[in-house]
């Protein structure tokens, strides 16, 4: 019988344990033995994996958070950690892999797949930031806990008439804060791809008082470049309202997976067991134009993609 193994890597995000489940039973369906490692590629180092039957993963799909485990091995990218993965895999006589993470996991996918070992990549981040898919697990979740958390700071910021600065995750890419922002009705957006001048953005809001808006929400990428802090200070200092923030921070990669991203995920994970049982080498499994599909995982490394700033143009004449 064939085996395969499968690990979680990098940040959680809501739909791992879904993309799980549907990698162990389409696995088993399709005659494979599953093997799932602990903590990602640290799983992977220290041989820590257990053989995985249809019931471990029952009553999972509708949780945050991964059975699995997560980490950031930094040994596994470092000399030595590729060979004392490779003599894991050989010991456990896998004759393939599936990896669910971001940016980070892809390059170590990449490594694993260059040494020879048939390598199935799922897009797993709450950063949508990887380029060779439009949207990844876990997005569609976090973008949903920012409106949420939004719809409530509206009630209290108006209250008080407030400005109210809600700062939110992403790390180099302003997915998430663009898509909450157009989604929650901000007054204007700053990430690392769209950083308007300050100056702006108090005209923005004193613009709106002068229309007799209560408050304002201003959305800001951590990494933006500008600290709420420095924000906060500089909007009431030249719009002389009080303003507040709202880090968002470890909230918005919990809680139960949308149905966006179960559905994403299980394609995915029942695609990434089709292309291994068909004996493909190297993929990277995403979603375009609403269709799950598969490409080349060097090709899905290299990808860029330019920002689509008419986005961002819409989310402030919106709220104009
Ligand atoms: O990649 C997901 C993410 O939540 C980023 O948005 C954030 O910058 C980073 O992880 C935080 O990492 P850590 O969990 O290591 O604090």
């Amino acid at each position: 019988m064939k085996r395969i193994g499968i690990l979680t890597s990098g940040g959680d995000a809501p739909g791992m344990n879904a993309a799980i489940r549907a990698v162990v039973r389409c696995g088993i369906a399709a005659g494979f033995e599953v093997y799932g490692f602990h903590r990602g590629y640290e799983g992977l180092l220290e041989g820590d994996a257990i053989w995985m039957e249809r019931s471990d993963v029952g009553d999972i799909l509708h949780r945050g958070g991964t059975i699995l485990k997560t980490a950031r091995s930094r040994r596994f990218m470092e000399p030595g950690g590729l060979e004392r993965a490779l003599q894991t895999i050989k010991n456990l006589r896998l004759d393939g892999l599936v990896v669910i993470g971001g940016n980070g996991s892809l390059q170590g996918a990449c490594k694993l797949v260059n040494a020879g070992i048939p390598v199935m990549f799922l897009p797993g981040t709450i950063d949508n930031d990887l380029a060779y898919t439009e949207k990844t697990i876990g997005f569609d979740t976090a973008v949903n806990t920012v409106l949420d958390a939004i719809s409530k700071i509206r009630d209290t910021s108006s209250a008080h008439e407030r400005v109210t600065i809600v700062e939110v995750m992403g790390r180099d890419c302003g997915d998430i804060a663009l898509y909450s922002g157009m989604g929650g009705g901000a007054e204007v957006v700053l990430t690392p791809e769209y950083m308007p001048r300050l100056p702006y953005v108090y005209n923005k809001i004193l613009s709106g008082l002068n229309r007799g808006k209560l408050h304002s929400i201003i959305i800001n990428a951590e990494g933006s470049g500008v600290s709420s802090e420095e924000l906060e200070a500089g909007i009431e200092a030249h719009t002389g309202k009080e303003t507040r923030t709202v880090v968002l921070s470890y909230l918005q990669r919990g809680g139960s997976p949308s149905a966006d991203d179960r559905i994403l995920a299980t394609l995915c994970g029942a695609k990434a067991v089709e292309l291994l049982e068909a004996g493909e080498k190297g993929c990277a499994i995403g979603e375009k134009g609403g269709k799950v599909f598969a490409m080349d995982i060097f090709e899905a490394a290299e990808c860029t993609r330019e920002p689509d700033l008419s986005l961002y143009e819409l989310t402030e004449v919106l709220s104009m």
